[in-house]
Protein backbone atom coordinates (compact mmCIF):
# COMPACT_ATOMS: atom_id res chain seq x y z
CA UNK A 1 0.00 0.00 0.00
CA UNK A 2 1.21 3.93 -0.20
CA UNK A 3 3.61 5.43 2.29
CA UNK A 4 2.44 9.23 2.39
CA UNK A 5 4.21 12.08 3.21
CA UNK A 6 2.25 14.97 3.31
CA UNK A 7 3.89 18.43 1.53
CA UNK A 8 2.12 21.50 2.87
CA UNK A 9 -0.76 21.98 5.17
CA UNK A 10 -3.25 22.80 2.96
CA UNK A 11 -2.86 20.07 0.50
CA UNK A 12 -0.32 17.83 -1.31
CA UNK A 13 1.42 14.59 -0.61
CA UNK A 14 4.32 12.70 -2.05
CA UNK A 15 3.19 8.56 -2.23
CA UNK A 16 5.70 5.59 -2.24
CA UNK A 17 5.19 2.23 -2.58
CA UNK A 18 3.25 1.29 -5.33
CA UNK A 19 4.98 0.57 -8.69
CA UNK A 20 2.41 2.53 -11.51
CA UNK A 21 4.05 0.54 -14.07
CA UNK A 22 1.93 -2.07 -13.23
CA UNK A 23 -2.14 -2.47 -13.55
CA UNK A 24 -3.56 -1.71 -9.36
CA UNK A 25 -5.92 -3.67 -7.97
CA UNK A 26 -9.11 -2.21 -7.24
CA UNK A 27 -8.07 -2.17 -3.16
CA UNK A 28 -4.56 -0.11 -4.31
CA UNK A 29 -7.14 2.25 -7.03
CA UNK A 30 -9.64 2.69 -4.35
CA UNK A 31 -6.97 3.92 -1.67
CA UNK A 32 -5.62 6.40 -4.31
CA UNK A 33 -9.10 7.73 -5.11
CA UNK A 34 -8.82 8.38 -1.16
CA UNK A 35 -5.73 9.50 -1.10
CA UNK A 36 -6.55 12.03 -3.88
CA UNK A 37 -9.49 13.34 -2.91
CA UNK A 38 -8.75 14.28 0.86
CA UNK A 39 -4.68 15.47 -0.58
CA UNK A 40 -6.14 17.29 -3.46
CA UNK A 41 -3.21 16.63 -5.18
CA UNK A 42 -0.55 13.88 -5.10
CA UNK A 43 3.08 13.12 -6.14
CA UNK A 44 5.03 10.21 -7.15
CA UNK A 45 8.65 9.96 -8.20
CA UNK A 46 11.12 7.58 -10.66
CA UNK A 47 8.20 5.95 -12.28
CA UNK A 48 9.04 5.76 -15.78
CA UNK A 49 5.65 4.56 -17.39
CA UNK A 50 4.84 4.12 -21.13
CA UNK A 51 2.07 5.98 -22.80
CA UNK A 52 -0.07 2.65 -22.74
CA UNK A 53 0.63 2.69 -18.61
CA UNK A 54 0.17 6.40 -18.42
CA UNK A 55 -3.38 5.98 -20.14
CA UNK A 56 -4.37 2.98 -18.14
CA UNK A 57 -3.80 4.51 -15.12
CA UNK A 58 -6.09 7.65 -15.74
CA UNK A 59 -8.50 5.68 -17.43
CA UNK A 60 -8.86 4.18 -14.07
CA UNK A 61 -10.41 7.51 -13.06
CA UNK A 62 -13.06 7.79 -15.67
CA UNK A 63 -13.68 8.27 -19.08
CA UNK A 64 -10.58 10.74 -20.99
CA UNK A 65 -10.98 13.97 -23.06
CA UNK A 66 -8.70 15.09 -25.78
CA UNK A 67 -7.37 18.97 -25.48
CA UNK A 68 -8.63 21.25 -28.83
CA UNK A 69 -5.10 22.95 -29.08
CA UNK A 70 -2.36 21.05 -28.07
CA UNK A 71 0.02 18.18 -29.94
CA UNK A 72 -0.78 14.88 -28.69
CA UNK A 73 1.74 11.55 -28.14
CA UNK A 74 1.34 9.63 -31.46
CA UNK A 75 -0.99 6.99 -31.12
CA UNK A 76 -2.10 8.53 -28.42
CA UNK A 77 -4.45 11.32 -29.15
CA UNK A 78 -5.19 11.68 -25.34
CA UNK A 79 -1.90 12.54 -24.26
CA UNK A 80 -1.25 15.91 -24.77
CA UNK A 81 2.63 17.33 -24.97
CA UNK A 82 2.93 20.42 -23.09
CA UNK A 83 6.80 21.47 -24.04
CA UNK A 84 8.11 24.69 -23.57
CA UNK A 85 11.41 25.40 -26.06
CA UNK A 86 13.57 28.56 -26.67
CA UNK A 87 11.73 28.57 -30.32
CA UNK A 88 8.33 28.13 -28.33
CA UNK A 89 8.06 29.13 -24.54
CA UNK A 90 5.22 28.20 -22.40
CA UNK A 91 2.38 30.70 -22.61
CA UNK A 92 0.51 29.91 -19.89
CA UNK A 93 1.54 32.11 -16.58
CA UNK A 94 -2.00 32.05 -14.80
CA UNK A 95 -3.51 30.61 -12.34
CA UNK A 96 -6.00 28.37 -12.91
CA UNK A 97 -8.03 24.80 -12.98
CA UNK A 98 -7.53 22.81 -16.12
CA UNK A 99 -10.34 23.76 -18.80
CA UNK A 100 -13.08 25.03 -16.98
CA UNK A 101 -14.42 26.32 -20.59
CA UNK A 102 -15.29 22.69 -20.80
CA UNK A 103 -19.02 22.03 -19.76
CA UNK A 104 -17.87 19.27 -17.84
CA UNK A 105 -14.49 20.53 -16.96
CA UNK A 106 -11.81 17.40 -15.62
CA UNK A 107 -12.72 15.51 -12.76
CA UNK A 108 -8.29 15.42 -12.30
CA UNK A 109 -5.28 15.63 -14.09
CA UNK A 110 -2.26 12.89 -14.48
CA UNK A 111 0.67 14.64 -15.64
CA UNK A 112 4.47 13.02 -15.91
CA UNK A 113 7.92 14.75 -16.88
CA UNK A 114 10.22 13.58 -19.43
CA UNK A 115 12.27 16.27 -19.53
CA UNK A 116 12.82 18.78 -16.92
CA UNK A 117 15.69 22.31 -16.72
CA UNK A 118 18.45 22.01 -14.08
CA UNK A 119 16.95 24.17 -12.22
CA UNK A 120 13.40 25.80 -11.83
CA UNK A 121 10.27 24.85 -13.87
CA UNK A 122 8.83 23.97 -10.76
CA UNK A 123 4.34 24.00 -10.43
CA UNK A 124 2.74 25.57 -7.98
CA UNK A 125 -1.10 24.16 -6.99
CA UNK A 126 -3.71 25.60 -4.23
CA UNK A 127 -6.57 24.17 -2.25
CA UNK A 128 -9.69 25.88 -3.32
CA UNK A 129 -11.05 24.26 -0.11
CA UNK A 130 -8.94 26.06 1.71
CA UNK A 131 -9.89 29.17 0.38
CA UNK A 132 -13.19 28.67 0.24
CA UNK A 133 -12.93 28.26 4.07
CA UNK A 134 -10.82 31.06 4.48
CA UNK A 135 -13.66 33.67 3.66
CA UNK A 136 -15.96 34.64 6.27
CA UNK A 137 -19.23 33.69 6.66
CA UNK A 138 -20.70 36.86 4.81
CA UNK A 139 -18.48 36.16 1.87
CA UNK A 140 -19.51 33.22 1.78
CA UNK A 141 -23.14 33.58 1.15
CA UNK A 142 -22.64 36.68 -1.06
CA UNK A 143 -20.57 33.80 -3.24
CA UNK A 144 -23.14 31.03 -2.79
CA UNK A 145 -25.65 31.73 -5.59
CA UNK A 146 -23.32 33.41 -7.91
CA UNK A 147 -22.62 32.16 -11.50
CA UNK A 148 -19.97 32.90 -14.00
CA UNK A 149 -18.76 32.57 -17.31
CA UNK A 150 -15.65 30.78 -18.45
CA UNK A 151 -14.29 30.96 -22.18
CA UNK A 152 -11.57 29.28 -24.05
CA UNK A 153 -10.94 32.30 -26.15
CA UNK A 154 -10.35 34.46 -23.09
CA UNK A 155 -7.73 31.46 -21.69
CA UNK A 156 -6.20 31.19 -25.47
CA UNK A 157 -6.41 35.14 -26.72
CA UNK A 158 -2.11 35.29 -26.48
CA UNK A 159 -2.27 32.08 -29.12
CA UNK A 160 -5.41 33.64 -30.93
CA UNK A 161 -3.49 36.81 -31.57
CA UNK A 162 -0.12 34.82 -32.85
CA UNK A 163 0.19 35.12 -36.87
CA UNK A 164 -1.91 32.56 -38.46
CA UNK A 165 -3.90 31.60 -34.41
CA UNK A 166 -7.11 32.57 -35.57
CA UNK A 167 -6.95 30.17 -37.94
CA UNK A 168 -5.14 27.37 -36.19
CA UNK A 169 -7.74 27.39 -33.77
CA UNK A 170 -10.88 28.14 -35.22
CA UNK A 171 -12.30 25.05 -34.95
CA UNK A 172 -11.35 24.47 -31.25
CA UNK A 173 -13.47 28.40 -30.87
CA UNK A 174 -16.01 27.23 -32.29
CA UNK A 175 -16.20 24.11 -30.12
CA UNK A 176 -16.04 25.60 -27.36
CA UNK A 177 -18.22 28.33 -26.75
CA UNK A 178 -18.54 29.93 -23.34
CA UNK A 179 -19.94 28.03 -20.50
CA UNK A 180 -21.47 29.31 -17.21
CA UNK A 181 -19.89 27.26 -13.55
CA UNK A 182 -21.24 28.27 -9.99
CA UNK A 183 -18.75 30.53 -8.57
CA UNK A 184 -18.57 28.03 -5.77
CA UNK A 185 -18.92 24.48 -6.43
CA UNK A 186 -19.56 21.61 -4.06
CA UNK A 187 -16.56 18.62 -4.39
CA UNK A 188 -19.18 15.51 -5.83
CA UNK A 189 -17.20 13.05 -3.59
CA UNK A 190 -15.71 15.01 -0.25
CA UNK A 191 -19.41 17.54 -0.05
CA UNK A 192 -17.17 20.59 0.76
CA UNK A 193 -17.73 24.04 -1.18
CA UNK A 194 -14.71 24.83 -3.10
CA UNK A 195 -14.11 28.64 -4.77
CA UNK A 196 -14.41 27.44 -8.86
CA UNK A 197 -13.18 30.75 -10.68
CA UNK A 198 -10.02 30.71 -12.04
CA UNK A 199 -7.73 33.84 -13.75
CA UNK A 200 -6.90 31.81 -17.16
CA UNK A 201 -10.26 31.20 -17.98
CA UNK A 202 -13.13 32.84 -16.01
CA UNK A 203 -14.38 36.54 -17.53
CA UNK A 204 -17.30 37.52 -15.80
CA UNK A 205 -20.20 37.02 -12.63
CA UNK A 206 -23.26 37.19 -14.61
CA UNK A 207 -25.34 38.55 -11.38
CA UNK A 208 -23.46 41.57 -10.79
CA UNK A 209 -22.45 44.55 -12.91
CA UNK A 210 -19.27 45.33 -14.51
CA UNK A 211 -17.16 47.32 -12.32
CA UNK A 212 -18.56 44.82 -9.22
CA UNK A 213 -18.10 41.86 -11.28
CA UNK A 214 -14.17 42.62 -12.47
CA UNK A 215 -13.39 44.12 -8.41
CA UNK A 216 -14.60 40.35 -6.86
CA UNK A 217 -13.09 38.53 -9.47
CA UNK A 218 -9.89 40.84 -8.89
CA UNK A 219 -10.36 39.90 -4.89
CA UNK A 220 -10.82 36.00 -5.28
CA UNK A 221 -8.17 35.56 -7.82
CA UNK A 222 -5.71 37.23 -5.13
CA UNK A 223 -7.48 35.52 -2.11
CA UNK A 224 -7.25 31.80 -3.81
CA UNK A 225 -3.34 32.05 -4.13
CA UNK A 226 -2.54 33.13 -0.35
CA UNK A 227 0.70 31.70 0.02
CA UNK A 228 -0.69 28.97 2.91
CA UNK A 229 -3.10 27.71 0.70
CA UNK A 230 -0.31 26.06 -1.28
CA UNK A 231 2.09 23.64 -2.24
CA UNK A 232 5.37 23.88 -4.29
CA UNK A 233 6.50 20.63 -6.45
CA UNK A 234 10.17 20.23 -8.05
CA UNK A 235 9.91 18.06 -10.64
CA UNK A 236 12.50 15.03 -11.87
CA UNK A 237 11.93 13.01 -14.87
CA UNK A 238 9.48 10.56 -14.44
CA UNK A 239 7.92 12.63 -11.70
CA UNK A 240 3.99 12.34 -11.39
CA UNK A 241 1.54 14.63 -10.28
CA UNK A 242 -2.24 13.35 -10.17
CA UNK A 243 -4.34 16.68 -9.39
CA UNK A 244 -8.04 16.93 -8.49
CA UNK A 245 -9.14 19.36 -11.16
CA UNK A 246 -12.63 20.01 -8.94
CA UNK A 247 -10.58 21.38 -5.49
CA UNK A 248 -7.34 23.01 -6.70
CA UNK A 249 -5.72 25.34 -9.09
CA UNK A 250 -2.01 25.53 -10.41
CA UNK A 251 0.35 27.73 -11.70
CA UNK A 252 3.34 26.47 -13.54
CA UNK A 253 6.61 28.65 -12.79
CA UNK A 254 8.29 30.28 -15.91
CA UNK A 255 11.44 30.64 -14.22
CA UNK A 256 13.87 28.55 -16.86
CA UNK A 257 13.70 29.86 -20.47
CA UNK A 258 15.49 29.13 -22.81
CA UNK A 259 15.76 25.12 -21.26
CA UNK A 260 14.00 22.83 -22.24
CA UNK A 261 11.08 21.26 -20.24
CA UNK A 262 8.88 18.53 -21.61
CA UNK A 263 5.80 17.05 -19.80
CA UNK A 264 2.78 14.59 -20.96
CA UNK A 265 -0.72 15.34 -19.70
CA UNK A 266 -4.14 13.44 -19.25
CA UNK A 267 -6.90 15.32 -18.51
CA UNK A 268 -10.07 12.95 -16.72
CA UNK A 269 -13.43 13.72 -18.01
CA UNK A 270 -15.38 15.38 -15.00
CA UNK A 271 -19.38 15.84 -13.60
CA UNK A 272 -21.25 18.80 -14.07
CA UNK A 273 -20.42 21.17 -11.59
CA UNK A 274 -23.46 22.31 -8.53
FE1 LIG B 1 -2.94 23.42 -16.40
Amino acid sequence: MFTVQPLACALGAELSGVDLTLELSPKIFKELRRLLVEYEVVFFRDQDISPAQHRSLAASFGPLQTHPAYNTVEGFPEITILESTAENPSKIEAWHSDMTFREHPPLGTVLRSKIIPAQGGDTLWASMTAAYDGLSTPMQKFLADLTAEHDFSYGFKESLAEPGGRDRLAQAVADNPPVIHPVIRTHPESGKKVIFVNSLFTTRILELNNGESEDVLKFLFEHVVTAEYSCRFRWAPNSIAIWDNRSTQHKPINDYFPAHRMLQRITIDGDLPY
